[in-house]
């Protein structure tokens, strides 16, 4: 039986099993391959926003450059826990306080307001201008944040105006470039068109206006299948066909780090057919792991045979849900499924990044999951 199988079922006892559970050793070894392949000048960091829970940072940590934060609250974590790692402070909308804060640590600067602002601070201020050109996009991901009218990053005819402010104020250095245009991204080809296009944008920005381009910023957005598990981008393949440049290439990853480690487990409370259809209802749901209703898709799962205490359903279709009161409290969707019975626990994958954080806790007031960390 795996580690993590073991662990799942030893919560199974008087309350039922709603749980988060990290497996650290696979994590490591994730982080290891995807630091491997990094060619030479290339830096990889992780958007903490992705889960930051500390245990799994902790793990992480000696194989990245830095991390992340899109907040002060991001910040303050970061820095209860670790008080000397390189951070990158990006994010739309940083108040006044943030961009104080912010200017101690390399930023990503939104807007020309925010540029302004930083300015008038009168300190040293390391900066990176990040960028939403007009990009052709495959309109097939559900999270383009950019390469179309949005609130994220300065367009390009606004840039002869970043660098007039640049210029007037020799407290801002210019570091570079950031562009994270889109998440979810499963397409290696794309992907590499996508980065070459950044590097040629980025290479035409500096000489046009005469700036030292050190380092341009690709953003993350390296996608997780959710629907093909066993297919999975290729990282290696995109390391390796990276191009060469005279400045320091740097990822800022999220999901592509973190989702794969994490498994929501749920034990099952009922089993009930309702005009033809199965359902199992499940401890938990989406108030505990938002993903698949905030990704629109049907989550993949296995079971985990338990101490069986009701109900058995085999070989059926089987739709899964949790406890709230909302046809919208779905997990999964006409699942083939062998044998399922009321007390078994039903075991999500892929469920590290953008799972208990983007979910509404407290919808319902019920208790929330255990978070439980498996190391070797
Ligand atoms: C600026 C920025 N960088 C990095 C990320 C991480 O993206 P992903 O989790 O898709 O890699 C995000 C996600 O929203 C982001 O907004």
């Amino acid at each position: 039986m795996s580690r993590l199988d073991e662990a799942a079922l030893s919560l199974l006892g008087q309350e039922p099993v709603a749980a988060y559970l990290y497996d650290l050793v696979a994590l490591r070894e994730h982080c290891a391959r995807v630091r491997a392949a990094l060619p030479a000048g290339v830096e990889m960091f992780y958007a903490i926003k992705a889960n930051a829970e500390v245990p799994n940072l902790r793990t992480m940590q000696p194989y990245l450059d830095g991390f992340e934060v899109a907040s002060g609250g991001e910040l303050d974590h970061l820095r209860a826990h670790f008080p000397n790692v390189p951070i990158l402070f990006g994010g739309p909308g940083k108040t006044p306080a943030e961009l104080r804060r912010a200017a101690e640590h390399q930023i990503h600067v939104e807007s020309l307001w925010e540029l302004r602002q930083l300015a008038e601070l009168h300190r040293p201020v390391r900066l990176l201008l990040r960028m939403n050109p007009a990009l052709d996009h495959r309109e097939d991901s559900p999270m383009l944040m950019a390469g179309k009218p949005s609130p994220f990053g300065i367009t390009p005819d606004h840039l002869p105006q970043a660098v007039e402010i640049l210029r007037q104020h020799p407290n801002l250095e210019f570091l570079g470039f950031h562009l994270h245009t889109r998440s979810l991204q499963l397409d290696l080809e794309e992907h590499l068109r996508l980065l070459q296009r950044y590097m040629e944008l980025a290479e035409h920005w500096s000489q046009d206006f005469r700036l030292h381009l050190q380092v341009l910023n690709v953003g993350g957005g390296i996608g997780v299948n959710y629907r093909q598990p066993s297919q999975q981008f290729d990282w290696e393949q995109l390391c390796r066909r990276l191009p060469g440049r005279p400045y320091t290439l740097r990822f800022e990853c999220g999901r592509f780090l973190t989702a794969f480690c994490g498994t929501y487990a749920c034990e099952v409370l009922d089993l009930k057919e309702s005009h033809g259809q199965y359902f199992a209802i499940c401890r938990g749901g989406t108030h505990h792991f938002r993903l698949p209703a905030a990704q629109g898709h049907s989550h993949p799962f296995r079971v985990l045979a338990g101490p069986r205490r009701g109900p058995v359903l085999e070989k059926v279709l089987l739709n899964v849900v949790g406890q709230l009161c909302t046809p919208k409290d779905r997990l999964a969707s006409a699942a083939p499924v062998q044998q399922v019975g009321v007390g078994d626990l039903l075991l999500f994958p892929l469920a590290g990044a953008y799972a208990w954080n983007i979910s509404h806790h407290d919808f319902l007031m019920h208790p929330h999951p255990r978070q439980i960390f498996v190391d070797a």
